[in-house]
């Protein structure tokens, strides 16, 4: 096959269904699994598995599907849903003529990019018209049925309910996945008809076609049937959940991270960890997470959109979108919210709050602190209970902190000011000028004690 136009390879997505038992206001296709649409995962295996076009069929809320997913693919609309052939009709300008095109359905997110590349090798390999993703399985009520002769070559796919008793019986069924030969799915959609108990066009009658036509239409089995798994409802929503994140957990242990208790243990499909991490149950590392080596994270731990170097420590705390440098501890429940860039060798402990801030390294914030937006130097120490009061009520203003400063107990910092470097508040302070280098800043009331008080008192 030198031809270059021969391999070229798109794929439609059929995605106007409702999801009527999702029960739900959202498009089914819209709902995620471990942090990712169904759809997209449905997108990412196929551009995994190298197609260079995708065309979605839209129908049921299709303008929220295509906010949602954007312009990563195309759209056809589906206005009135007729079947399966029907949807993929719509799609006919999208169709080329040449090559070979995936049609694929948009709530099947276990289906894995390797997979489909296989689906794609058998086809061109056999030469086959049409080549259909089957699965072995023990209940196959509700699919449609893969017959064959009595030497295995593939005769039809008979839709549950248009079965007799003995096609019933058949446990190969149809995963939903089909590689065509392009020119002939295109022809073959022009003859559909919905001549059946459901008064559908069914894409399956595609097969049939073809193979009436002269061409080879095979079955290639898929080796574990978990991949065509489908999301109808919210209970197959969490089973494929829980299917997905073992498979992710395992990839990750394999590659040299230690899981406590994977059953425990929520990792989404973009995160990356370094080897010898150990991972403690309860923690979810979410969307575009990159830990380093030799960490130990939670347990009880949420980590999203962040960077976290090498030998960090994160404990029963919630990270979102920052970053951490190595050797730093965070936590027990300490909570860095959004852009966050935490130094090295740093110290943040318990009941601390930061947010849009940068904490240089080998600083000190053990507790009850909160720092919003701050920029703050090197070998800082804040004693317990400081307050950045970084919000007068109309705008947000930044306070800076000069390196080996020292933040007495219970200071409020009033924000925009700045402490230089090596100076010091006095422990209660509410510092609303800025501190000089190397100077003592005391900004509260000073102490009177009135000696034999409780005795005049009691005269009184
Ligand atoms: C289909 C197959 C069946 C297979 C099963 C695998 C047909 C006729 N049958 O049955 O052999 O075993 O999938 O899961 O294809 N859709 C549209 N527009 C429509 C109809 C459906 O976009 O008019 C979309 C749905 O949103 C869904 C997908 O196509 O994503 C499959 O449709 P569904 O009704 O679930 O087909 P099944 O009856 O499950
Ligand atoms: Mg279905």
């Amino acid at each position: 096959m030198t031809n270059s136009s021969i391999n070229q390879l798109s794929a439609i997505i059929l995605a106007a269904g409702e999801g009527t038992r999702m029960k739900s206001k959202m498009p089914k296709v819209l709902h995620t699994v471990l942090g990712r649409e169904l759809l997209n995962h449905v997108i990412d295996s196929a551009k995994s598995a190298g197609t260079e076009r995708i065309c979605v069929v839209i129908g049921h809320k299709g303008d929220e599907v295509k906010e949602k997913i954007g312009d990563c693919v195309e759209y056809v609309e589906q206005k009135e849903r007729l079947g399966t052939g029907h949807a993929v009709m719509q799609a006919d300008g999208f169709i080329q003529e040449e090559g070979d095109v995936l049609v694929l359905y948009g709530d099947t997110p276990l289906i894995t990019g390797e997979t489909l590349k296989r689906l794609i090798d058998t086809h061109r390999k056999e030469n086959n018209g049409v080549t259909i993703l089957s699965a072995i399985v023990e209940n196959p009520a509700g699919y449609g049925r893969i017959i064959r002769d009595e030497k295995g070559n593939f005769l039809k796919n008979v839709e549950h309910k248009d079965a007799s008793e003995e096609e019933l019986k058949v446990n190969e069924i149809n995963g939903g996945m089909y590689c065509f030969k392009a020119k002939l799915l295109k022809e073959a959609l022009k003859e559909l008809t919905n001549n059946n108990s459901q008064k559908e066009y069914y894409l399956t009658d595609t097969l049939e076609i073809i193979l009436s036509k002269g061409h080879r239409v095979n079955a290639l089995v898929v080796e574990d049937s978990d991949e065509i798994l489908g999301v109808n409802s919210r209970v197959q929503l969490a089973q494929v959940t829980q299917i997905m994140k073992r498979r992710i957990n395992k990839m990750h242990m394999e590659a040299g991270v230690t899981i406590i208790d994977p059953e425990n243990t929520y990792i989404e499909p973009e995160v990356k960890i370094g080897k010898d991490t150990i991972i403690y149950p309860g923690c979810n590392l979410q969307g575009k997470t990159v830990i380093g080596e030799d960490c130990i994270i939670g347990p009880n731990s949420t980590i999203k959109s962040s960077q976290v170097a090498d030998k960090v420590t994160v404990q029963n705390s919630v990270v979102l979108e920052s970053i951490i440098n190595s050797n730093t501890t965070v936590g027990p429940f300490a909570y860095l919210r959004p852009n966050s860039n935490i130094g090295s060798h740093v110290r943040i402990g318990d009941f601390v709050e930061i947010k849009n801030s940068t904490i240089g390294n080998h600083t000190k914030v053990s507790h009850l602190t909160y720092i919003g937006d701050a920029d703050v130097g090197e070998r800082v120490n804040f004693g317990c209970g400081t307050v950045v009061v970084n919000y007068d009520g109309i705008s947000k203003h930044r306070t800076k902190i000069g390196n080996d400063a020292f933040i007495g107990c219970n200071t409020n910092l009033i924000s925009p000011v700045t402490v230089h470097d090596e100076a010091y508040t006095a422990a209660g302070s509410t510092i609303t000028e800025d501190v000089p280098a190397k100077a003592l800043a005391i900004a509260r009331a000073r102490q009177i004690n009135k000696n034999d008080w409780v005795e005049k008192r009691k005269k009184k």
